[in-house]
């Protein structure tokens, strides 16, 4: 059975991802209608009530919200780096919506009961990024976008060549290890190989 059902989002649901993700409203239409679905569905499907009680990571005590925004801000920063340094070529808005999309499904992916954190069913079967990416393909958004948010996972098998997919990487990356340093987990960038 599926996990989740696209619905759309009534005022006060769009209101309250408005005020969740300042930058949502940056996105132009029909990219920022197909973004406040897909977290309102996401939200819908989930055992949270509100997109602000959504929990960052197994053991933290940060919030989804937040380090979605760390990770847009970042995001952006490097894009202006890359853009001004280097002369790449970004479109925006594109990797506005992998920056705000990324952790789409973490909502289904992970419960926390009486304090203790819990991977949902679905968990076990779909790869984290996977189940947003699937949401997104149902939303009709472009495919570059589907894909990074399928890949950006650090055990991800593959990862595209687009410049998007790289800034997202060291934005997320970045972001997560600022949170995973106030838990028991180590930091990604701690992770070496022996
Ligand atoms: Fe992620
Ligand atoms: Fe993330």
């Amino acid at each position: 059975m599926k996990s989740y059902s696209i619905v759309e989002p009534d005022v006060k649901t769009r209101a309250a991802l408005e005020a969740a993700f300042p930058r949502l409203c940056e996105l132009p239409d029909p990219l920022r209608h197909a973004a406040l679905t897909a977290w309102g569905s996401m939200l819908a499907a989930s055992s949270y009530t509100a997109i602000t009680d959504v929990p960052f990571s197994h053991g933290s005590q940060a919030r989804l919200v937040d380090h979605t925004n760390d990770v847009i801000e970042a995001g952006l920063a490097l894009y202006q780096t890359a853009q001004t340094q280097w002369g790449w070529r970004v479109d925006r808005a594109r990797l506005l919506a992998i920056l705000l999309l990324h952790d789409l499904d973490k909502p289904l992916l992970m419960d926390r009961v009486e304090g203790t954190d819990i991977d949902t069913p679905v968990a076990a079967r779909i790869p984290h990024g996977v189940l947003g990416a699937l949401m997104l393909a149902e939303l009709g958004v472009e495919e570059d976008i589907i894909a990074a948010v399928a890949t950006h996972a650090t055990h991800a098998p593959l990862r595209g060549p687009d410049p998007e997919v790289l800034i997202l990487h060291y934005a997320d990356l970045f972001c997560a290890d600022a949170l995973l340093q106030d838990t028991a987990r180590l930091p990604f960038f701690r992770r070496c190989r022996k």
